[in-house]
This record gives C-alpha cells, sequence and structure tokens, in this order.
C-alpha cells in the first residue's frame, strides 16, 4: 500500500515506518523535520496535493504540552481535521488517527479535549477509520517513558499522593501491531483503547524503571497533590511535559478492558519487563 504517515520522526511514526517498510509498503512521511507543519496544514485544500496515490493515512502527530507556536488545537485538531475532510474529498477511504486512552467523554484536559475533538470528526466521516488510544507507551525513545525513567533514578523516587494511581502501559510492539492490524481489518469504524498486559501502580511503574536501569528499588517521597501541582506550574518552565494538566491526567489515572484489544490482535498484549523498556518495536506478535 502507499501510506501518508504523519508524525513519522517521531516515537510512534517511526517505529510504524519501520514496520510498514519491512512489510513492503510505501511510506509518504509527514512531520515538520519532512517539510510540512501541521500549523499550515488547517484546510482540506492544503493536505490535496499531498494525497495523489495514497491508499491509507496514518495519524501519529501530537503534542504532549504546548510551547511556543505548537498549540493542541492546530496541531491536535484543525490539521487532522483537514486531513480527514482531504481523505474523504480524495477517495482515500482507510484513516488511522493514533488518539490517547482518555480522550472521551471523561476528557477535561485541553490536551485529551483537542485530541476528542478530530477523534469525533473523524468517527462522523464515512470513511474506514479506526480511532486507536494508546496507554502511556514505552520502549526506546519514548518521550513522556523517559520523562518517568529520569525520575525513577532519583535516590528517593517522588510520587504524587499515595502513589497508587493505575497504570496500564503498553509497549510499542503492542502499539505498532494495533496499527498494522487496522490497515486492513474489517469491520472498520471502530475506536480501541491500547494497552498492557499489566495494570500497575504509579509506584511500582517507577520501581520497574529503576530495575530496567540496574537499580535497586528506592525509598518513595510523598509529594501531596496540591504541592505537586504547584511544582507542576514552577517545573513546566524547565520541562513543558511537567505541566499541571499532566499532574491532574496522572492523577486521574486511566483505565480501559484489556478483552477488546486482545481479541482485535489474537493473542494478549506484551507485559512489563525491564529489558523491554529500552527496545523498539519487536516483530514477534505483529499480525501480519
Ligand atoms: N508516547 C506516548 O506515550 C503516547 C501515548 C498515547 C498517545 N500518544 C499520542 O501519539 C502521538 C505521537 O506520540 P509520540 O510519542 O510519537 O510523540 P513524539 O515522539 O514527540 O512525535 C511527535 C511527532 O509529531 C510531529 N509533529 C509535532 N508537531 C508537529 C507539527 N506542528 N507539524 C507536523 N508534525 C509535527 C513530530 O515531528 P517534528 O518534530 O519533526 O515536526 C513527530 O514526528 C501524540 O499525539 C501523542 O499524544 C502518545
Amino acid at each position: 500500500m502507499n501510506i501518508l504517515l504523519t508524525g513519522a520522526s517521531g516515537f510512534i511514526g517511526r517505529n510504524i515506518a519501520a514496520t510498514l517498510t519491512a512489510a513492503g509498503h510505501r511510506i509518504t512521511p509527514v512531520s515538520r523535520s519532512h517539510g510540512i507543519d501541521f500549523g499550515r496544514m488547517q484546510n482540506p485544500a492544503d493536505w490535496l496535493p499531498h494525497l495523489d496515490g495514497i491508499d491509507a493515512v496514518i495519524n501519529a502527530v501530537g503534542i504532549i504540552a504546548q510551547s511556543g507556536t505548537q498549540r493542541f488545537e492546530p496541531v491536535h485538531t484543525h490539521a487532522p481535521i483537514a486531513l480527514f475532510r482531504a481523505c474523504q474529498h480524495a477517495g482515500v477511504r482507510r484513516v488511522l488517527q493514533i488518539s490517547a486512552l482518555g480522550a472521551d467523554e471523561t476528557a477535561f484536559s485541553p490536551y485529551h479535549l483537542s485530541k476528542r475533538a478530530a477523534d469525533d470528526v473523524l468517527r462522523s466521516l464515512d470513511l474506514d477509520w479506526f480511532v486507536l488510544r494508546p496507554s502511556l507507551i514505552y520502549g526506546r525513545g519514548g518521550k513522556s517513558a523517559g520523562l518517568f525513567m529520569r525520575l525513577a533514578a532519583m535516590p528517593l523516587i517522588p510520587v504524587i499522593g499515595n502513589g497508587l494511581q493505575a497504570l496500564q502501559p503498553v509497549h510499542i510492539t503492542d502499539v505498532v501491531a494495533t496499527v498494522m492490524r487496522s490497515l486492513t481489518a474489517t469491520p472498520s469504524k471502530q475506536t480501541l483503547d491500547i494497552i498492557g498486559l499489566d495494570t500497575i501502580t504509579f509506584t511500582e511503574w517507577l520501581q520497574q524503571m529503576r530495575e530496567a536501569q540496574g537499580l535497586s528499588r528506592a525509598r518513595v517521597i510523598r509529594i501531596p497533590f496540591p504541592m505537586a501541582m504547584t511544582l507542576a506550574r514552577l517545573g513546566r518552565h524547565i520541562n513543558p511535559l511537567l505541566h499541571p494538566d499532566n499532574v491532574r491526567m496522572l492523577q486521574t489515572g486511566y483505565r480501559a478492558d484489556i478483552q477488546p484489544l486482545a481479541q482485535f490482535l489474537g493473542r494478549m498484549p506484551l507485559s512489563v519487563e525491564p529489558n523491554l523498556f529500552f527496545t523498539d518495536s519487536l516483530p514477534t506478535g505483529v499480525p501480519k
């Protein structure tokens, strides 16, 4: 297939690209590194010249925090909606949208709301669409997981409140496998949550990250939620990922039922294992 892959230079995108290429597909990559800025792709007409000869589109562009000209609405909402409408106009039937776990009716953060707005428009179009909502993804080079990796390496590991927030981290292998399956699966028009096999607490997640870095388990320092929010308000100026909204999302914790994904993949997703923290998507288990 000829596939337009947005976000091709990112963590998810480059893993999808490697697997697509290995499977014999041809990719048209899109990102600022490839000369296309979503900030300037706000109308369907902007996309039409890029859709000539394209069989499927995968949108894996996104930002976890706003900075400078990188704003949620143009990047997560307006450019993807313009792309989806252009697909309908150009007859590109299959469109895969990488959204995020929590971009549903419970969403409250600008991050999730801006994702959901694009998801909703895609779901309203007569296309063979898939809205894929991954949980926190880990693997070599993941930015969010990378931040947690640095937190985990501290002598005392900081957690929010009791540190018992539930996570279902998913390895990049299972995200790529779901994308590959969604390219041909019928019926289409599905929204799927992509989660890992294990539900673990935030504290346990950080402890596992220590193990992955060859460190022994560490004592935990509990930071009350209001203090964590204050620290995030200050810390966001050093690292935009430390935004108070991200602290709130972490505190909320997002969970999903594993069965729909297991049924879709024909197997269970991977369990969290220390050696997987530093690997790319594995060929194992990727359906043909
Ligand atoms: N990683 C996770 O744990 C996770 C979990 C759930 C959902 N997601 C969602 O998955 C998406 C991608 O995540 P990721 O981990 O692959 O992020 P990433 O490594 O930061 O990659 C983001 C991609 O988007 C591109 N991009 C950013 N701004 C752009 C713009 N204005 N115009 C064009 N391209 C732009 C980047 O390329 P350039 O910088 O070259 O433009 C890059 O290719 C995000 O929407 C994220 O919300 C991620």
